[in-house]
């Protein structure tokens, strides 16, 4: 009996190592994506891993066990659990030869053999950090996000890391919101391109290139629409509102081939994300088709029965288990209860072996099976040569020039004053979620005027952005005297953002606008730099100041690229990926926002000073503003200057009217009438005027980048078809409307040249 069990042990494994064989030579010459014949090698040698496996393995494989990635020693607790095959995954191992340690106990002595994947959140870098994902979004640029994440990539497999959480989807519409620094903005279409750039840069050609990384498209859904801006809040998403705006970047992310999808935090309409069956199995599963792995956010499980959704750590389980949920991050429901869920009938048993299988077949394309351990050839790439500008270029793409009254670039004889608590914050400008970056790499904005020679004055006047002192004022009104121009970087430390950082209040903290104030009286031009997490209200301060520069938390480079584009070596090439707004008062603001019964307009605004005192009381007049700061945004999405001008001419329609099947070909000319060569993103707006339900003013539908000499003009051409015009309505019906459609191209959201087509039955 012994013999033969052993018998039975060994034809496994052979057959098992057969199929390695045969499934990673298939996957090796793979994309991402997976043909019908790699999948049944695939899903032959998922059932053969699988036969092999108890009911206690296959619970083992759900578990995400978290880890603190500061710990000095490699627990024996820890190590007793993966070597009892309790572990399929961990999350922040940083130490190299504890990942070694652990997976060699995962593949050498767990009953079932199958390695861990480690992963960790490499957000926007890992040693080289690119700017946030906010700021990346503002380069609306795919090349500029792919090298980001691959060379992310690159540099996290280094150490063993083959699972990072990103990029995060969501689109966020709220600057109060601290995570808005994570997102792309506000925007489905720019977030979908985005993502799949993304995806492309972490994963690689193929995913098991020992260079790729899983990527994981979260948070699975609507965790940006929270209610105020507040972090883990309440969403309320209509199901139009769910598939026109939250789900296309994830579909997007879908198509790219993304092998991982974390559930979010956030309840919808009443249910928790990550007990969400309908979201999980009946759009994730059922109609997107997604064969990956889904995971819970950190304690997202148990956190249901805060949410007053599941009363114990037993039910929470449950939920997610019949809502389809695969790996449990930190939390243990399913590993304290899903044996005895079962057993009671409570979760069916091939729920959790299709949780395994997902698991497996991402392991198995990550080439794991055959190659668990990370290559020793590609070992602590980190910060070279390549990396560093590209992360320089990357801050350059993504800074968006607000304003400049003729200010920038400097020339190189202006004497500069370099103020400010972020112009020396190393640390400060990588933002939110760095945990691998180190500040001694940061070039600085000072240190870069250093390296450059620049002839400049520092003076840091306040210790960090929130510090209230004006001690220092009187010394820096001194100290600025013999200077030109004063360059101000300003902004939010980086803890003021990200998880858990909402603000109520998003101008700048401290002492910072009294400074600017007191500083524009000295009559010296300013330049305003931001690093920040998000928009910042400087309705207050932007009559002080000469030009305003958005650079986001640029990262690793901030400073070296910030030195070239206020000298004008090269010139500010992002735009807006969101609405910025004038009042914290006036969010959630989004450009693609509905028409409204009484849409604000010029004419009829009524200023709140205006009104005469003891009006008689009415509404006419009135539409959707507000009385005191109206009811356009500060600078609308899309909107970044450079330093040249261009024209926008001789708009042209191919047709009146297109049908289902054709193609509408417009066209536009675009002039560099400025004084020096330059980018401009030439943007495609289209707002389908009457639709089953309402549809937004505007919606973004392509967009490109065009560099033009002196006096050059390009003509650029879009294309329309019914497929771009699809949206859901409330019977669920996904498809294009017949009717009128006004377009737009031109530099931003709130302008360009306009037209009309009829898309005809
Ligand atoms: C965040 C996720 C992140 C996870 C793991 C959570 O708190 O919401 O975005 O990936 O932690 O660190």
């Amino acid at each position: 009996m012994m013999i033969l069990e052993n018998l039975k042990y060994l034809n496994t494994i052979l057959m098992r190592y057969y199929l390695i064989i045969i499934a990673s030579a298939l996957m090796s010459c793979s994309q991402s994506k997976v043909s019908t014949k790699e999948s049944n090698v695939e899903e032959k040698f998922i059932d053969s891993v699988l036969a092999t496996m108890s009911i206690d393995d296959k619970i083992g494989q759900t578990n995400l066990r978290g880890t603190s990635s500061r710990a000095k020693t490699l627990s024996d607790e820890l190590k007793e659990d993966v070597r009892q095959g309790k572990v399929g995954a961990l999350l922040n191992v940083m130490k190299v030869e504890f990942v070694d340690e652990l997976q060699k106990i995962a593949v050498e002595e767990s009953p079932s053999k199958v390695p861990l994947i480690f992963g960790r959140d490499v957000i926007h870098g890992f040693k080289t950090i690119f700017p946030i994902p906010i700021g990346l979004a503002a380069s609306w640029d795919t090349d500029v996000a792919k090298s980001s994440s691959r060379i992310a990539a690159i540099e996290a497999s280094s150490v063993g890391i083959r699972w990072t959480f990103a990029p995060m989807l969501d689109i966020a519409r709220d600057s109060r919101w601290g995570r808005i620094a994570e997102s792309p903005g506000e925007d489905p279409y720019l977030a979908s391109i985005l993502g799949k750039a993304y995806i492309e840069g972490f994963q690689g050609d193929s995913l098991n290139n020992p260079t790729s990384i899983a990527a994981c498209a979260k948070h699975y859904i609507g965790y940006g629409a929270v209610i105020g801006g507040r972090d883990y809040n309440t969403t309320i998403i209509p199901e139009p509102l769910l598939r026109n705006v939250y789900l296309p970047p994830f579909q997007s992310a879908l198509d790219a081939g993304v092998a991982t999808v974390m559930t979010s935090f956030n309840e919808i309409n009443g249910i928790p994300a990550t007990g969400n069956e309908f979201l999980l199995k009946q759009v994730l599963r059922d109609e997107l088709k997604f064969d990956g792995l889904v995971v819970s956010d950190w304690d997202s499980v148990v956190e249901m029965i805060a949410h007053g959704y599941a009363k114990d750590e037993k039910q929470a389980g449950e939920q997610a288990a019949n809502a389809g949920m695969d790996m449990e991050m930190t939390s243990r429901a399913y590993e304290h209860h899903l044996k005895d869920l079962i057993k009671e009938g409570k979760v069916a048993e091939h729920q959790l072996d299709e949780f395994v299988k997902n698991i497996l077949r991402i392991k198995l394309r990550l080439g794991l099976f055959e190659t668990p351990y990370r290559d020793k050839n590609n070992e602590a790439n980190f910060y070279k040569e390549t990396h560093l500008a590209a992360a320089k270029e990357a801050a350059i793409k993504s800074s968006v020039l607000l304003k400049n009254s003729d200010i920038l670039p400097l020339s190189s004889a202006t004497k500069v004053a370099l103020i400010g608590p972020l112009a020396d914050a190393p640390l400060d400008q990588m933002g939110t979620w760095t945990f691998d970056g180190e500040k001694e790499h940061s070039i600085t904005p000072l240190k870069a005027f250093k390296a450059a020679n620049i002839n400049f004055k520092y003076i840091r006047a306040l210790t960090h952005s929130r510090d209230k002192s004006k001690k220092q004022f009187q010394k820096v009104i001194n100290d600025v005297k013999g200077s030109d121009v004063i360059v101000f970087v300003a902004g939010e430390e980086a803890i003021l953002s990200g998880e858990a950082h909402s603000r109520a209040t998003i101008d700048l903290p401290g002492a910072q606008e009294d400074l600017i104030k007191v500083l524009s009286k000295t009559g010296k031009p300013i330049v305003l730099v931001i690093m920040a997490g998000r928009p910042i209200t400087i309705t207050k301060i932007i009559d002080d100041v000469d030009a305003v520069l958005m650079s986001w938390h640029p990262g690793t480079m901030g400073g070296a690229a910030l030195q070239e584009i206020i000298y004008g070596l090269r010139e500010p090439e992002g735009r807006l990926p969101l609405s910025w707004p004038k009042e914290a008062g006036q969010l959630p603001y989004f450009y693609n926002h509905k028409s409204t019964g009484r849409p604000a307009n010029k004419k009829d605004y009524v200023a709140m000073y205006d009104i005469p005192v003891g009006a008689w009381q009415s509404s006419l007049g009135n539409d959707s503003h507000y009385l005191d700061i109206g009811y356009t945004p500060h600078f609308p999405f899309g909107f970044g200057l450079g330093y040249t001008d261009f024209e926008y001419d001789n708009l042209q329609i191919s047709k009146d009217t297109i049908g289902f099947n054709e193609i509408l070909n417009v066209k536009v000319s675009v002039t560099n009438v400025g004084e020096r060569t330059g980018k401009e993103i030439v943007q495609f707006y289209t707002q389908d005027v009457v639709g089953s339900i309402t549809r937004p003013v505007r919606e973004l539908k392509g967009f490109q980048h065009v560099n033009l000499n002196v006096g050059e003009t390009k003509e650029v051409t879009f294309k329309v078809s019914a497929e771009q015009l699809k949206f859901t309505n409330h019977k669920k019906i996904h498809a294009a409307e017949a009717g009128d459609f006004n377009i737009w191209v031109g530099p931003d959201a709130e302008s360009g040249l306009k037209d009309t087509f009829y898309l005809k039955k």
